[in-house]
Formats: structure tokens, C-alpha cells, sequence
């Protein structure tokens, strides 16, 4: 495919790292536009995601845990949506203007707090569903991360009784929706009263608020013999309180970076696990989404320029997801 006049442009604004650092240590800058390979595709950044995982990244301890050396200017972002700018020359799948949706974590190449990202086609879909660009950008990691825990680790069956802690948040309100797509009855654990609210909306059988109710008592209320499985996306007392309604012989999956790890019940399987990111799972993930109303929450929406207030707003109470417009 041929590259567009944009993609032939040789610059591309960004926001990148000198050195890892605060929120300070993000600044936009004038990059050069990242060159795809055979594999891969060139995409038009509309907008990127925000994930609760960027300022670990933006701090350098990803590169620590994966023992990678780090190439500046670095620019974060795992996660993004926006159109086909060009294709490599195996790609057969996309052509330009395609609107599509994609992650990668730590991508060397550049990650999407850019105009511009080099990602391999394998990570890469037609966007699903009814979904604005915003809605698709901080989609892929956290849906992903929910369809792993929820299929591939905890194995749910359709009937079962779940508990989602946490699920006003990123992975949580995704999670929940996938959960009663696999027909199991969620008891969703959100934050506040407008997290109880969003987790009703997206169709929990029950959302208590894990901030301020008897989580435990509500939760023995709605599955006295225990509950099969849970999910859990924040660690605390709380979480630790709750997890008591898990029934022995059942299962408790929370991905790596909840802190602090989650105290499991005494002959309760647990499993700390990664999201997959991998073209069948993304089918996956869309043929649910595409079944029927999916909604993803966007809380707030940041120019490129307002990053570091971006950064800051994670660490605030808020719904769903942040994301951030690249125009
Ligand atoms: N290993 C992997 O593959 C992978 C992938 C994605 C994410 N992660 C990690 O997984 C974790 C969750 O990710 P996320 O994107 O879902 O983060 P998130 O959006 O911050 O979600 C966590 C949610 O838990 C809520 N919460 C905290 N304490 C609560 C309580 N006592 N009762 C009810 N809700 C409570 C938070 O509410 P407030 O907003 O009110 O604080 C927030 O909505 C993060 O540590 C992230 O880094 C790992």
C-alpha cells in the first residue's frame, strides 16, 4: 500500500520521555515518524488510551521488571485507536483509511501518546461494535486483560457466580459485561456511588459499594454457598474482607500489579496472571462485543498538551477510563 501524503511527512508531535521521571517528565516533542516493516502497519494515532499502568512506565519500572534498556525519547502508551495510514507488504487485511483499534506494551518502536505508531498487524482490529474512536483507544488491554482472566484463567462457566472487585474501574466494568455475556451472575464490588451506579447500568445482578457497605454481608446474601469465582482489580482489607464469600474449591484470578496481592481463603485456587494480547482473543473479544449493548466507560477525555493533568487524574476517583485526543 502506498503511504499517505500525512505518513510521508517526516515528523510526528509526541509526547516523550528525556529520562523516566514525575508527570513533569512528559513533554511533546517533534519525533521522527516510526518506519513499519513487512509485519506491521503504520497508524494514525486519534487517540490513546491512558492506562493505570502508564506511570510505573513513565518511572522506568517496566524496563526494570523486564530487564529491557530503555531507547529515548521514549513515548508511552499501550494502548490507541485511529485509522490505516499504511501497510507492510505482507499485511493483507487493512488498507488505508480502515479504522481499527490496537495495543502493544513497551513498544520499541514507540508506544501511541503519538501521531503516528508502528504496530505489528497481529495486534490490530477493525473497531467493534458501536464504539467511538475514544472508547476503542483505552479498550485493548484492559477488555483483554478481563477476557484472559475470565476465560482463560478462571475458566467461568455459564451459570457460575462471580464477584468483580473493582468493577467501576478500567478492567472492571469491562469485565463485567463480559461475565454476564458468558451468562455467570456478577456481583459487582464498584467505587462510590457513581461507580454502584455505572455497575448496575452495565447490567451487574447486584453492585454494592466497596468503599463504604458490608461488602462481606452483602456478598454472603447473594451466594450463601459461596461464591465459584471473583475477579479482583484492587487490592486492600476490603478486597481481603471480601474474598471470604469465596466458597472452598473455588477460584480467584487478579492480574499482576494489583497491590497488595489479595489474601486468599484457605483451599481457594488463586492465579496472578497477564493479559494475552493475540489475534484470536482480539476476535474473541469482538464477536462478544458485538453480540449485543457494550459500553465502555471513557471518564474523562485530555488534549495531547494536557498529559501531565492526564497523569494526575488517574491517581483520582474515576470511572471506567482516561483517555487522551491526539488531533
Ligand atoms: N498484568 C496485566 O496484564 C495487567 C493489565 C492491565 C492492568 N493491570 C493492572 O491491574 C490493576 C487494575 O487495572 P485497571 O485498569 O482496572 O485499574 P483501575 O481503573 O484503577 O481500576 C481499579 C478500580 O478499583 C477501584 N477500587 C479500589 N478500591 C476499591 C474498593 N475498596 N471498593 C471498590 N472499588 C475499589 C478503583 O476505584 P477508584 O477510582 O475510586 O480508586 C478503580 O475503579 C492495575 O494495578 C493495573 O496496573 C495489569
Amino acid at each position: 500500500m502506498a503511504q499517505t501524503s500525512q505518513a510521508k511527512a517526516q515528523t510526528m508531535r509526541a509526547v516523550a520521555l528525556d529520562k523516566f521521571g514525575g508527570p513533569e517528565a512528559l513533554k511533546i516533542q517533534n519525533l521522527p515518524i516510526p518506519e513499519i516493516e513487512a509485519h506491521e502497519v503504520l497508524i494514525r494515532v486519534e487517540a490513546a488510551g491512558v492506562g493505570a499502568w502508564d506511570p510505573y512506565e513513565r518511572e522506568g519500572r517496566f524496563v526494570e521488571i523486564m530487564g529491557t534498556k530503555p531507547k529515548f525519547p521514549y513515548v508511552l502508551g499501550t494502548d490507541g485507536a485511529g485509522t490505516i495510514a499504511a501497510a507492510g507488504k505482507d499485511v493483507k487485511k487493512f488498507k488505508e483509511g480502515d479504522r481499527v483499534y490496537a495495543g502493544e506494551l513497551a513498544n520499541p518502536k514507540g508506544g501511541f501518546y503519538a501521531q503516528y505508531v508502528a504496530v505489528k498487524a497481529d495486534n490490530v482490529s477493525l473497531i467493534p461494535g458501536h464504539l467511538t474512536i475514544e472508547q476503542a483507544a483505552v479498550l485493548p488491554t484492559d477488555a483483554l486483560t478481563a477476557l484472559t482472566g475470565l476465560e482463560k484463567v478462571l475458566g467461568l462457566k455459564s451459570g457460575e457466580s462471580l464477584m468483580v472487585f473493582g468493577a467501576s474501574g478500567g478492567i472492571g466494568h469491562l469485565a463485567l459485561q463480559l461475565a454476564k455475556r458468558l451468562g455467570a451472575e456478577v456481583f459487582a464490588i464498584a467505587s462510590g456511588d457513581d461507580g454502584v451506579q455505572l455497575a448496575k447500568k452495565l447490567g451487574a445482578d447486584i453492585a454494592v459499594d466497596g468503599r463504604s457497605d458490608d461488602v462481606l454481608k452483602a456478598a454472603k446474601e447473594f451466594a450463601p454457598d459461596g461464591f465459584d469465582a471473583a475477579l479482583v482489580t484492587a487490592g486492600g482489607e476490603k478486597t481481603n474482607e471480601a474474598l471470604l464469600a469465596i466458597r472452598k474449591g473455588g477460584r480467584i484470578a487478579y492480574p499482576h500489579g494489583v497491590m497488595p496481592e489479595p489474601t486468599v481463603p484457605e483451599g481457594v485456587a488463586t492465579d496472578a496472571y497477564d493479559g494475552e494480547f493475540d489475534l484470536k482473543l482480539i476476535e474473541r473479544l469482538n464477536a462478544l462485543i458485538d453480540s449485543g449493548p457494550f459500553d465502555v466507560q471513557v471518564d474523562r477525555t485530555f488534549q495531547l498538551e494536557e498529559v501531565s493533568e492526564a497523569h494526575k487524574a488517574l491517581a483520582e476517583h474515576h470511572l471506567g477510563k482516561i483517555a487522551l485526543r491526539i488531533d
